[in-house]
């Protein structure tokens, strides 16, 4: 099987926004507690904070970090997680029917994301509460003092403001499992009156509207019309959610689903640009994918869950390698809509379908962790419009599905040029990369991750990425073997 790519550097999409590479903490299940936070773990330090997640996020390079949630948002006080620990309330979580100490709150998030090198992205409650809640929250946030809330952050221990540039108008409000769930003309009024007020206390804020919950709600499309209609002018970024899974055990229908993907951010693209037309506007409006990953493992195992516990095992996919090939073939997906996706999180980070996991020995790392890290770390700079050629299969759901999947970034800091190449095949595949007007000479790595059962996780650590020591270079031309059912990176100078 033969597989092409040409790529041209002067044909570009755009720059690759940093917060491409974003996440969400979520209080839910074991994410914040026995994750991410456990002050009794030998591995924490004097914050509570596993100096073992601290340092597998750092790899990760992850930007943003959403937070609260996630649907636990939507029944959230953000009071309730401010000032002494030992007065703060034990909650029902409604969401996840779990009980929430509050013993990780907003103040103990924002230390926590200095540590990991991140940045928050902070979601108000639209669902059980709306705009007073989230103009004391900004208040208490942003304000610099003098006021009420401003100065109880700084009684709180946080004499400056926190700053926090980019907030969420709640979380997936057309879906009716969320709590406060509307429809999109009482959700957009809403937003549009809170975001006004957000605005009023800080104008400099970015603002991300709850776009469509699933390609599959009966109102995607007219949600997203409708919501804007109201807030076109007052936000800066539309979100959208997708999960995948591989419930009927197909793998070439799982790793076609990068197709849907592909159609569905499009297709919100075009709702956006036909209400910026039907508007007369000027501005256009990005997408922040502030969901995506693949989730269905647990889904029985959380069926069965007793509720009301502290940090209970909930949504704990043990991702295996097949996953990874979905997560990678996402990621070339994000690159090549990387004009109008300017923020994706993939979700989430520890224990709750994450990259990362924790038991009390020490952390392990998902298959996903390895393509994730790889893009995540080396996909900034300019991503260049990909010219593909592949043979191509039919799945149970998609047409002519090219068994190749690339992509390349060109980073103008390090001259670098990085190719990400998926083969969703199950034969070997010779590669051929030009690079047209460029005269690369240097291989700096070749990489790829093959050989695993497509059923393989990863508990024990084998894992790996491996080098490609079979790759040639000449005058421009990549040469290699993209061996069957592989991800692949090349970084040439
Ligand atoms: O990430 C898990 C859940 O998925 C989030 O809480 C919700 O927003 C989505 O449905």
């Amino acid at each position: 099987m033969q597989g092409k790519l040409t790529i041209d550097p002067s044909n570009q999409i755009a720059k690759v926004d940093d917060r491409l590479y974003s996440s969400l903490i979520e209080h839910l299940g074991r994410a914040v507690y026995d994750g991410l936070y456990d002050p009794d773990n030998a591995k924490s330090d004097e914050n509570g904070f596993r100096q073992d997640v601290v340092k597998a996020i750092k790899d990760l390079n992850i930007d943003l970090v959403r937070y609260p949630g996630g649907n636990f948002v939507s029944g959230f006080n953000w009071e309730d997680s401010i000032g002494p620990k030992d007065q703060r309330p034990t909650r029902l979580d409604l969401a996840w029917r779990s009980i929430e100490t509050n013993q990780f709150g907003l103040h103990e998030f924002m230390k926590w994301t200095q540590q990991t090198g991140t940045r928050p992205d902070m979601a108000v409650n639209l669902g059980s509460r709306g705009i007073d809640a989230a103009r004391n929250l900004i208040e208490y946030c942003n304000f610099p003092g003098g006021t009420y809330w401003s100065d109880l952050r700084k009684k709180n221990g946080a004499e400056q403001p926190f700053n926090i540039k980019t907030w969420c108008l709640g979380n997936e409000m057309d879906g009716d499992w969320q709590i406060g769930h509307k429809t999109a003309e009482e959700y957009g009024r809403l937003a549009h009156e809170t975001a006004k007020v957000m605005r009023l206390v800080d104008p400099d804020i970015d603002l991300v509207v709850s776009g469509s919950s699933t390609r599959e709600m009966a109102t995607f499309g007219s949600w997203e019309e409708t919501v804007l209609d109201h807030t076109y002018d007052d936000v800066d970024y539309l979100s959208l959610h997708r999960y995948y899974d591989n419930e009927e055990n197909d793998l070439h229908n799982f790793l076609a689903k990068s197709i849907d993907f592909d159609e569905f951010i499009s297709g919100i693209v075009a709702v956006c640009d036909a209400v910026k037309a039907r508007k007369h506007s000027d501005k256009t409006l990005n997408l922040a994918l502030d969901e995506w990953n693949v989730w269905y493992h647990s889904h029985k195992q959380d069926d069965e869950t007793a509720p009301w516990q502290n940090a209970p095992h909930l949504l704990e996919d043990h991702y295996n390698f097949e996953d990874a090939l979905m997560v990678g073939t996402m990621l070339i997906t994000l690159l090549k809509h990387s004009d109008r996706v300017k923020i994706a999180c993939l979700a989430q980070l520890v224990n709750v379908i994450a990259p990362i996991m924790t038991d009390d020995q020490g952390i392990w790392l998902q298959s996903i962790f390895f393509p994730f890290m790889q893009v995540s770390k080396y996909g900034r700079g300019i991503a260049l419009q990909p010219k593909q050629e592949s043979a191509t299969y039919d799945s149970k759901d998609f047409k002519d599905v090219p068994y190749l999947d690339s992509m390349a970034v060109y980073n103008p800091d390090t001259h670098e040029v990085v190719i990400f190449a998926e083969n969703k095949g199950e034969e070997a595949m010779d590669f051929t990369t030009t690079l047209t007007s460029l005269t690369t000479t240097d291989l700096i790595e070749a990489t790829q991750f093959y050989g695993y059962d497509i059923k393989q996780t990863n508990e024990d650590q084998r894992m790996q990425i491996q080098p490609n020591d079979h790759v040639s270079l000449d005058q421009g031309t990549l040469t290699t073997t993209l061996e069957p059912l592989s991800w692949n990176m090349f970084r040439i100078k």
